[in-house]
């Protein structure tokens, strides 16, 4: 029998085979939707953040990471599930400054480094992807104490959806470059239900902002939320 090939590896495959990476400049802008220049831009994150110790959990080509590298000078780390995801990111901003990637399960990186961070974050990466029971009390312990978790995730009620009405997953669907989709289980909390889970790892709620493009989404498209370490 075939062993499974998770969906976000066949994509970054399928990626790669169309387009080789090659080095890229740095996004001038942080973005957390799918719409740039939509929304708040690194400033979430804290407002200085050089020489800050930041994580992003599941960080795919590394834009975000290389934009907070090469603007704020900031010491960032991007971890993705896929090892090819991370060649990609090599590729494009090996060459900067304070940008680091390692590949591996956002959960199992956080359980194994001994490092604190001034701030993680996640743009529909592994928050939303892995049980949150799970991976925020890790992500928490990894926080120094005031520091800033951010994620964004897809809206819960996009496209006339509704948030689910309890703490399990969802089946999703990822869009491959060639237009085929497989399936992903995605956790589809609103606002409330995420602070309750961030609560009871020691994170307070400090923000949750819906995001929608003016003219072409008749719907919020993006739940970023923002959160303090007591
Ligand atoms: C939709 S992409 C977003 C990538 C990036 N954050 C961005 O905004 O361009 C989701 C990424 O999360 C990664 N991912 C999924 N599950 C993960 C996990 N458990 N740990 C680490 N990365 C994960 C996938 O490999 C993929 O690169």
């Amino acid at each position: 029998m075939l062993a499974q090939v998770s969906p976000w590896h066949v994509h970054a495959a399928q990626r790669m085979a169309a387009a080789p990476a090659h080095a890229l400049t740095p996004p001038t802008r942080m973005e957390w939707s799918t719409h740039p220049g939509l929304g708040p831009g690194a400033e979430i994150l804290g407002p200085h953040l050089r020489r800050k110790r930041i994580l992003e959990l599941g960080c795919g080509p590394g834009h975000n990471v290389a934009h907070l590298a090469k603007h704020h000078q900031a010491r960032v780390t991007g971890v993705d599930l896929v090892g090819l995801q991370m060649r990609r990111a090599r590729s494009h901003y090996g060459h900067i400054d304070g940008a680091t990637f390692a590949a591996g399960h956002a959960l199992h990186h956080l359980q194994a480094t001994s490092q604190t961070f001034d701030a993680i974050y996640s743009v529909f990466g592994a928050v939303g992807l892995v049980a949150p029971e799970l991976l925020l009390p890790a992500t928490s312990r990894r926080l120094k104490p005031g520091g800033v978790l951010a994620f964004a995730v897809p809206h819960p009620a996009r496209a006339g959806r509704h948030p689910t009405v309890d703490d399990r997953p969802r089946e999703d669907y990822v869009t491959m470059p060639n237009h085929t989709r497989l399936p992903i289980a995605r956790w589809e909390f609103d606002a409330r239900r995420w602070a309750a889970h961030l609560a009871r790892t020691g994170l307070s709620i400090t923000s949750a902002l819906e995001l929608r493009h003016p003219r072409r989404d008749p719907w919020p498209t993006t739940l970023l939320i923002t959160a303090r370490k007591r």
